[in-house]
């Protein structure tokens, strides 16, 4: 009663203020914490992992805390044995994400003194430092287990056995070493597959309130275990319009050919026939300030890799989309996903890990709006819209034998 207006994608409705990161989408700038720390910045001097302390904790660590922090997550990426009975009762051709996206449920069975439910209170208050070290636990868990969960499901779809977390490797040294390691004792993943995997996973840690970050916390907002909640983020992050549609470029680009075939595809796009994957945004409206940077980064990777045989059609589809009336109007412009699809094909993974190569990195960033949010002043209120109805008024039931 006394609604009037929906708002339809949430096109100007705030539901939160966040000290986390800065978008300013006319400028195509993206900075994270209050400070205002760059992309560009971080992207050339900060690692994945201190990046992430950044975002959860809301300043760059000292040395010991980062070495801390670097540890806890290292120490906690070690799953449960009997996790490998659970990647192994999938198909054989199950989708990664819908694997990973199990396992972070799955995952949560393991944690009672995460979880609410369980424990018939909220476990995660401001005033008490006990929960503030239960919430940290569970943050290095979930950060540390992410790239194992992710492994797995790389492994089991290859039918490879599983390999056990190594130590003294960074974050996405560990991460490659898992998923590549064929028993050779010697074998450590490219320096610069590592640093290029760090630098797209820094630049995927979170961006503001996008479709899965309020899935985590709407989500989280029932006081929900945070594995529930990462889950419920995986699962949003899956779809095409959001962390899904790195896969749909490179679909898209496969369908496509070559570059001669470019043009029909753009007339069957503004025929709504097709959409233009790794095109427009919500927020950003001139430029992604990330795909600069994934460009930069794919250069250094396609020294090693050799370059894809898919770039000439995706640089003939860009140079196009950016010139043509139809996007220009619309203001859309090349995004994140446009180039890393690109890179991770050059890199060697199938193409329906990429999501999941998005979702591991955008673990630190949930984590970070469920932590603010839990910790916030007065204490979480549930996430419940309303609605306008515009069903039916009252009927009368009418039973089956007298229905038309
Ligand atoms: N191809 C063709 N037309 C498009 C596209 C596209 N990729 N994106 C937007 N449009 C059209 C849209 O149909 C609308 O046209 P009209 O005004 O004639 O009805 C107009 O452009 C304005 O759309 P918008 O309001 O800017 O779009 P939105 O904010 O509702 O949706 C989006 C944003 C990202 C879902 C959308 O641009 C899209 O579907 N892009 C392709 C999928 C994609 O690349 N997603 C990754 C986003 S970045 C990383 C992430 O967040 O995961």
């Amino acid at each position: 009663k006394g609604l009037r207006v929906s708002d339809k994608g949430f096109l100007n409705t705030a539901v939160i203020h966040s000290q986390i990161t800065y978008i300013d989408g006319e400028a195509g700038v993206l900075r994270y914490r209050q400070v205002g720390y760059p992309i560009e910045q971080l992207a050339l001097h900060s690692s994945h992992l201190e990046t992430g302390y950044l975002l959860i904790y809301g300043a760059l660590p000292s040395k010991a805390q980062l070495k801390l922090f670097e540890s806890e997550v290292m120490h906690h990426s070690i799953v449960h044995a009997d996790a490998e009975n659970f990647f192994r009762s999938f198909r054989y051709d199950a989708h990664p994400m819908a694997m990973l996206t199990s396992a972070f449920a799955y995952l949560g069975s393991y944690y009672s003194e995460a979880n609410p439910s369980l424990q018939g209170q909220n476990l995660f208050t401001k005033s008490d430092p006990a929960s503030l070290a239960n919430m940290d636990k569970q943050i290095y868990r979930l950060i540390g287990k992410a790239t194992t969960l992710a492994a797995m499901a790389y492994r089991v779809r290859q039918g490879r056995d599983f390999v056990t977390p190594p130590s003294g490797l960074s974050y996405t040294g560990q991460f490659l070493y898992q998923m590549d390691h064929l028993g050779q004792e010697d074998y450590r993943p490219s320096p610069v597959l590592e640093k290029a995997l760090d630098v797209l996973f820094l630049l995927h840690a979170d961006h503001e309130l996008n479709a899965s970050a309020t899935t985590v916390l709407q989500t989280g907002s029932s006081l929900v275990d945070p594995y529930s909640a990462i889950a419920a983020g995986c699962a949003s992050l899956y779809g095409p319009l959001h962390g899904g549609a790195n896969e749909a470029v490179i679909r898209m680009l496969i369908s496509i050919g070559s570059p001669e075939n470019v043009p029909a595809f753009l007339e069957a796009v503004k025929k709504r026939e097709k959409v233009l994957s790794g095109f427009g945004h919500r927020v950003y409206k001139t430029s992604d300030p990330r795909s600069f940077i994934i460009r930069k980064t794919a250069d250094e990777v396609f020294k090693v890799t050799g370059k894809d045989e898919l770039l000439e059609t995706a640089m003939a589809l860009h140079d196009a989309a950016i010139k043509d009336d139809y996007f220009v109007s619309r203001r859309l412009a090349p995004n994140v996903d446009f180039w890393s699809g690109l890179i991770y094909r050059a890199m060697g993974f199938p193409y329906d890990f990429f999501p999941v190569l998005f979702a591991v990195p955008r673990v630190v960033g949930w984590l970070a709006h469920w932590r603010q949010m839990m910790l916030q002043e007065g204490g979480v209120k549930i996430w419940r819209p309303r609605q306008i109805y515009v069903g039916a008024a009252k009927r009368d039931y009418v039973p089956t034998e007298k229905r038309e």
